[in-house]
């Protein structure tokens, strides 16, 4: 039985996914332009909630204000029309070039300045929208060359950037939250904060760091080689995961953008797991919107778009389905015990015991037989079977 995605489940898409005319850096588009306005009640009735969009992806650069009010109300229009809400929101800093040095980062402070207003514009919007994440993607935030950036001083123009804009949503009173995306590089040679760990470090460095989290998506942290699940595990630990881009990888290469599952599959499984369950010792789930940034391939028609972003949906569902009955499997219960899964949650020290105390304790070192404990197997390959039992529909 296949699941059908529902509002409830809150799935949101970027324009910016299904609108992609699918332009490479070899290769024409190979797709019609779509209309924002069509793609809101496509999405809708494949059973999205949401979208979120760049300024530019409903309001051309540069377009006048008329033009601009014009295109904002056919936008909401449609928003109205099929119920879609709009969950977050982001700017484009990236293709216009005049961005080709970066935005809050560029080498010439007339762009930076330039960049700030683009941004402070488009808050507006997205408070008058209801958005309550705004994203940060530095695509051009970075360099090429080690001697064309120096990176302390463009990290202090990032950390300007985003606290002047976190002071202005405060004072502005708006219950937006920001969210940095992290990507090691495409378009730059090499993007700065480029993990999840780099944008959790510059969050701490921040006088506004309190409504600053991370966005992160699959295949950027899998270009860097690194584990999604892990980086959101780490994210949610801080409280920190305010908005996820859920896509698929395969392996370090330029980025994928494919369909979600399409990419490293079991790491799916497990970011699904999370994402619904929480940890597995306990711990909160999360609790934002689902949503997709993906492209959909370059080989695909119209009919293909539809069917690959409702192919996002269809395998967070089976995805989800499968972790559901992964979590509830006593077989599965009993590996997380015998494989001291849950018994990590223990405190390594008892309540109220202290470092003298541990340097008392005879059988913490001196009586401590390291040989015969070295030789406890942990199960962790008859868990790991068991997942993957679970997720080929085995069990
Ligand atoms: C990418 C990025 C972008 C950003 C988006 C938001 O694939 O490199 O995911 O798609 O998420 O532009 O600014
Ligand atoms: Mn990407
Ligand atoms: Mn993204």
């Amino acid at each position: 039985m296949a699941p059908t995605p529902t509002r409830e489940d809150r799935f949101s898409f970027g324009l910016w996914t299904v609108g992609w005319e699918a332009r490479d850096q070899f290769g024409d588009a190979t797709r019609a332009p779509l209309d924002p306005v069509e793609s809101v009640h496509k999405l809708a009735e494949l059973g999205a909630y949401g979208v979120t969009f760049h300024d530019n992806d409903v309001i051309p650069f540069g377009a006048t204000e008329s033009e601009r009010d014009k295109h904002i109300a056919r936008f909401k229009d449609a928003l109205a029309e099929t119920g879609t809400v709009v969950p977050m929101m982001t700017t484009n800093l990236f293709t216009h070039p005049v961005f080709k040095d970066g935005g809050f980062t560029s080498n010439d402070r007339s762009v930076r300045r330039f960049a700030l207003r683009k941004v402070l514009r488009n808050l507006d919007l997205a408070a008058e929208l209801g958005a309550q994440t705004y994203v940060f993607w530095g695509g051009r935030e970075g360099a090429e060359y080690d001697g064309a950036k120096d990176i302390q001083a463009a990290l202090d123009r990032y950390r300007e950037g985003i606290d002047l804009l976190a002071a202005y949503v405060k004072e502005q009173g708006y219950s937006i939250r920001f969210a940095i995306e992290p990507k090691p590089n495409e378009p730059r040679g090499d993007i700065l904060l480029p993990t999840v760990g780099h944008a959790l470090a510059f969050i701490a460095e921040l006088e506004h760091g309190d409504i600053v989290g991370v966005n992160p998506e699959v295949g950027h942290e899998q270009m860097a080689g690194l584990n999604y699940a892990a980086g959101i595990a780490q994210a949610m630990w801080a409280g920190k995961l305010f908005h996820i881009d859920l896509n698929g990888q395969r392996s370090i290469k330029y980025d994928q953008d494919l369909v979600f599952g399409h990419g490293d599959l079991l790491n799916a499984f497990f970011t699904v797991d999370l994402l619904e369950h929480g940890a597995p010792g306990g711990g909160p789930a999360y609790n934002g919107p689902r949503h997709f940034d993906y492209k959909p391939s370059r080989t695909e028609d119209m009919t293909g778009v539809w069917e690959s972003a409702e192919a996002n949906m269809r395998t967070y569902l089976l995805l989800k389905e499968r972790a559901a009955a992964y979590r509830a499997d006593p077989e599965v219960q009993a590996a997380f015990e015998r494989s001291g899964v849950t018994a990590l949650r223990e405190p390594t020290l008892n309540a109220g015991e202290t470092v003298s105390d541990l340097l008392t304790d005879r059988g913490a070192f001196e009586d401590f037989d390291a040989d015969a404990v070295g030789q406890r197997g942990y199960g962790f390959v008859r868990l790991n079977q068991l997942a993957i039992d679970h997720l080929l529909g085995a069990r």
